[in-house]
């Protein structure tokens, strides 16, 4: 059984933490304020999930999931994450986490700064622009007409291969964005962020995003 570490525990932690149980995957999950505000979500989540701190759910995951306030980056577990890929699912929302000069000024991502904090993991770009109550209600088999589709990126050709399948294990196409520097095409307030789109919508709304 794989394990997966998934630091953040709200929206998209604690639904992600529920589709992967779901699907035979052991998770090890983390907030910011201690395993035992966890316990009833992972009573909930049954014997396939374990509450932890940061540092824990980061060495125990074979691959993990950040799902946190992008202020909250700096404060992710480094060294047990190099060598792993490392799903980054958050979004820059600057009345929540401050003004970021980089993001403002249209010179980083909201994927390249996780990347450059954790500059030995293969970082994706994975489930920012779907509602987290979505996630497990809008998946559909491979092949339905209108499939929903989800765009990643990462600098690695092996990260973008690993979120396609997963994206496909939970019933989504895959529209491969590019390189972390691209990956603002699917950044908060452009058009493909947060609509129901298939494959050919996804690509034409990412086509046409402005820096
Ligand atoms: N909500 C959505 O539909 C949605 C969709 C796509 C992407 N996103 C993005 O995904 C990210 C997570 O969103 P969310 O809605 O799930 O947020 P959320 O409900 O506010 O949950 C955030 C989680 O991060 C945890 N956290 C904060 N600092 C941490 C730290 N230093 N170490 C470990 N865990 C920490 C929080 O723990 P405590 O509660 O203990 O502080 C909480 O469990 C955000 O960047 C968001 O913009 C959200």
């Amino acid at each position: 059984m794989t394990t997966v570490g998934i630091i953040g525990a709200g929206h998209i932690g604690s639904t992600l933490a529920r589709g992967l149980v779901d699907r035979g995957y052991a998770v090890v999950i983390s907030n910011s304020r201690g395993p035992e505000t966890l316990a009833d979500l992972v009573a909930d989540l049954g014997p396939r999930a374990t509450a932890a701190t940061a540092q824990d759910a980061a060495e125990r995951g074979e691959w993990a999931i950040v799902t946190v306030p992008l202020k909250a980056l700096e404060h992710v577990p480094v060294a047990p994450l190099a060598g792993k890929i490392v799903l980054d699912t958050n979004n820059y929302y600057w009345e929540r986490d401050g003004r970021i000069a980089e993001l403002d000024e249209k010179r980083a991502t909201t994927s390249g700064l996780l990347q450059r904090h954790l500059p030995g993991s293969t970082v994706v770009k994975a489930f920012n622009h779907i509602r987290s109550d979505e996630i497990l209600t809008d998946g559909s088999p491979a092949g339905t007409p209108g499939r929903r589709a989800l765009a990643t990126a990462s600098d690695s050709p092996l990260g973008v291969a690993f979120v396609t399948a997963l994206y496909d294990e939970f019933g989504f196409d895959t529209v491969n964005v590019g390189a972390l520097a691209d990956s603002w095409r699917v950044e908060r307030d452009r058009p493909a962020y947060v609509v129901r789109q298939d494959a050919a919508e996804l690509e034409a709304n990412l086509a046409r995003a402005e820096r």
